[in-house]
Formats: structure tokens, C-alpha cells, sequence
């Protein structure tokens, strides 16, 4: 039933001719997720980048299948119309068509997922191919690939040399030609993906990339300056949650050690307590016991 309400993946290939920005963000967890599709995000994607703001790890190497399986599931709750996207982590397509189209399915069935994302060109094409025909739909990534860190040489730029920029536009062209339905360009100068954008006849989601891309994504935490500090120029930050939670919890902290917190009006005493019903997390009512 609720899967009938949700965003496909024709359709959002179909934005592209209508004029249609596309808009992407990531999401974890069922809170985030159901905040992003009420804010009116399109697309919501787990991405592998969990294992950077969520795990705390400096790359996203480490992240396992089961790591985004387990996120998918707690987002999929979360959204009733956003389409949701599960990132393939590292090394879990690269090795055979066999191999992608049996961790893919995974993350359909367990994760809950509506289509899946893997970084990488022609090398990965097959793959793409595979996955499509099998009913998986695709979106691809080129740019810079998180996953190749330690082979690129760190977080930077892709596309610098006119070389680098043909290879990307070309690895572009062949995930489109293998059936991706839209494509992420991550860290690449605005003029290549603006060429980009405009010989694919899918939509470009940009991180990174300049504004000629079809749509864009961020990270969620990055984007709510969750993650203070880290000030890319790419980055626009939205809101200042960090500094909100920091001080947040500090008042909190001050009112518990001072006895203020929690005051009458959030406590309940016996003779009250009969009929009412108690709300816990997330507004579920639980009925009292007592
Ligand atoms: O892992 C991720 O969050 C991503 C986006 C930045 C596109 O790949």
C-alpha cells in the first residue's frame, strides 16, 4: 500500500524533461528521515557516509553491508512518499555481477530500499547492467569516489586535468547506457558538470558540483552543522544544530545539577496519575500500569 504513495524511479528520471530539480538528502535513522521527507526532500539516501557522521570512522571503508542494511530498515520506517536510496559499500559490487546482484537484493528485501547507488564508471557498468535487468534500479556516481580515497589521494577535486575530465564524462555515459536512472557527480569543477548535465539524458544530482546539476544532495548532518568544523566550500550550512545541541544540553546539564530540572509541571503525582496515558519516545502512548 505505501509503497504505491512513493516517489519511483521513472519519475525522477522523468524530472529531468519537466525542468524538475531534483532534491536529495541523506538520512540514518526514522526521525531524520521522516523530518527530510516532511521538509519535502524527493529523494533520501543512506548513504555510505554513515560511517563517517554516524560511526565516527575517518573514511567510509569500513561500513559493511549489514551497517546500511540495519539504516535503511530504521529510515524506511520513516518515509511514506520520499524515494529511498541504499548506498552499496565498499567492496560489495566491485567483485562480480554475481556478487552486486546478490548484495543489492539484500538491500532491497532486508533494507527496504527502492533503488541502490554504487560509485564508479565503466569499471562498474556491467554491474549496472545487471542490476537493472534484474528490476534493481540504479543510481550511479562519479566524481570524486569516497570509496578510492587511499587510490586518489584524499578527499579532493576530481576533473582537473582535461584528461581526468573526458574519463569522467565518458564513465558518466556508460552508467547511463547500463540503465542508471540519475547520477551523483561528487567534486568536480561546475563546467564539467554542466557538460555532464547536459549529454545525459538523466538527471545529475550534485554534491559539489556547481548549480547546472539537475538536483543536488548533502548530508544531513553536514548541512544542519552537526558536524562543527568541517566547512567545505561546497557546504551551505541551513541551520546551526550543532551550537543549538551544544547549548541544549548544557542548559539541561545546569537545570539537573541545580535541582530546576525536572520542575512540578513535568512531574506527575499519584492522586493524578489514574487514567491518564503516559506519551513516550516518538509520541507512542504507552498506557499506565498503575
Ligand atoms: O555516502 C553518501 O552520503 C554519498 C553522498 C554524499 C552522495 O555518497
Amino acid at each position: 500500500m505505501g509503497s504505491l504513495k512513493k516517489i519511483t524511479a521513472p519519475q525522477i528520471t522523468g524530472y529531468k524533461s519537466k525542468g524538475r530539480k531534483v532534491v536529495m538528502i541523506t538520512a540514518y535513522d526514522a526521525t531524520f528521515a521522516r523530518l527530510a521527507e516532511a521538509g519535502g526532500a524527493d529523494m533520501v539516501l543512506v548513504g555510505d557516509s554513515l560511517g563517517m557522521v554516524v560511526q565516527g570512522h575517518d573514511s567510509t571503508l569500513p561500513v559493511t553491508l549489514d551497517d546500511v542494511i540495519y539504516h535503511c530498515r530504521a529510515v524506511s520506517r520513516g518515509l511514506s512518499r520520499a524515494h529511498l536510496v541504499g548506498d552499496m559499500p565498499f567492496m560489495s559490487y566491485k567483485v562480480s555481477r554475481q556478487q552486486a546482484l546478490e548484495n543489492a537484493a539484500r538491500l532491497v528485501q532486508e533494507g527496504r530500499v527502492e533503488s541502490v547507488k554504487l560509485e564508479g564508471g565503466l569499471d562498474v557498468a556491467d554491474q549496472v547492467a545487471a542490476l537493472t535487468s534484474a528490476g534493481i534500479p540504479v543510481v550511479g556516481h562519479v566524481g570524486l569516489l569516497p570509496q578510492s580515497v587511499h587510490a586518489v589521494g584524499g578527499f579532493k577535486l576530481q576533473g582537473r586535468t582535461a584528461v581526468d575530465r573526458v574519463r569522467i564524462l565518458e564513465d558518466a555515459k556508460a552508467l547511463v547506457q547500463a540503465g542508471a536512472f540519475c547520477l551523483v557527480l561528487e567534486s568536480i569543477p561546475l563546467e564539467l558538470a554542466a557538460a555532464i548535465t547536459s549529454e545525459v539524458p538523466v538527471p545529475t544530482i550534485g554534491i559539489g558540483a556547481g548549480p547546472h546539476c539537475d538536483g543536488q544532495v548533502l548530508v544531513i548532518y553536514d548541512m544542519l552543522g552537526m558536524n562543527e568544523g568541517f566547512e567545505p566550500r561546497f557546504l551551505k550550512t541551513y541551520a546551526p544544530l550543532g551550537r543549538t545541541i551544544r547549548e541544549a544540553v548544557a542548559a539541561y546539564a545546569d537545570e539537573v545539577r541545580e535541582g530546576v530540572f525536572p520542575g512540578p509541571e513535568h512531574s506527575t503525582s499519584l492522586s493524578e496519575s489514574k487514567s491518564e496515558a503516559l506519551p513516550l519516545y516518538g509520541g507512542v502512548d504507552v498506557p499506565r500500569t498503575h
